[in-house]
């Protein structure tokens, strides 16, 4: 009897964890090419950034969050054949806003942060339809360091120079008052399945 319980207790986790949701498993393969490529991105652009700032200060280094971000975003896309941009709830460029997968996702960040929970590790996948082609979205967050509140901040910290190009570049502006550790926003990465 003891025997029949374990086999049906066996079959039981294996039909769980196989996911009887009906959803596809993503395989490990994929999800380190994706993740490999938000770092690669964010990296490239910190990398770019913080010497900007450094020897040309905010002026010169706004040129190339937004520049360079709106091009690395296309170089990666055709290198990688990934789609993959930075997005956020409080958007600086409004061609970064959130669709509504990646504005759930986008608040479920913010409420993790505000619990503590989250951590560097902290990633969302999940195997979805876009215009009726599978795909795999990947979301990592964004976290606002020190050196990002040169033009995150608040007006104290952002240089009156920087507000005012902001102000010009970007009249709609809500990517400001950001504090250390803030979820600034989340790399978003699609994937065709059948590529
Ligand atoms: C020199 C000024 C400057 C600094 C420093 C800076 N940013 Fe930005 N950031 C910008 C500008 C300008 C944009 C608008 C980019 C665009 O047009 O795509 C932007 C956009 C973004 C976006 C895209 C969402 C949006 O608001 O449009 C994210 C995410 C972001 N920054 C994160 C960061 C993080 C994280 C840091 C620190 C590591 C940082 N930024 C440091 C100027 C800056």
């Amino acid at each position: 009897m003891k025997k029949f319980i374990i086999i049906f207790l066996s079959i039981l986790f294996a039909v769980i964890t196989s996911g009887c949701s009906g959803k596809t498993e993503i395989n490990e393969t994929v999800k380190n090419e994706m993740r490999t490529a938000a770092k690669g991105f964010t990296s490239k652009l910190k990398n770019i950034l913080v010497p900007n700032l450094k020897n040309g200060g905010p002026v010169k280094a706004i040129a190339v969050c937004a520049d360079t971000a709106q091009l690395l975003t296309k170089n990666y896309a055709e290198k990688t054949k990934l789609e993959i941009k930075r997005v956020s709830l409080k958007t600086r460029n409004l061609k970064n806003q959130p669709d509504a997968f990646e504005k759930e996702i986008l608040i479920k960040f913010d409420k993790m942060k505000v619990k503590n929970e989250l951590v560097p590790e902290t990633e969302v996948f999940e195997t979805t339809e876009i215009k009726g082609e599978k795909v795999i979205r990947y979301m990592k967050p964004i976290i606002t360091q020190t050196v990002c509140l040169n033009c995150h901040g608040d007006d104290n910290q952002i240089n009156p120079e920087v507000i005012k190009l902001l102000n010009e570049k970007y009249p709609n502006d809500l990517a400001r008052n950001y504090k250390e550790g803030d979820v600034r926003g989340a790399i978003s990465i699609v994937k065709l399945l059948n590529n």
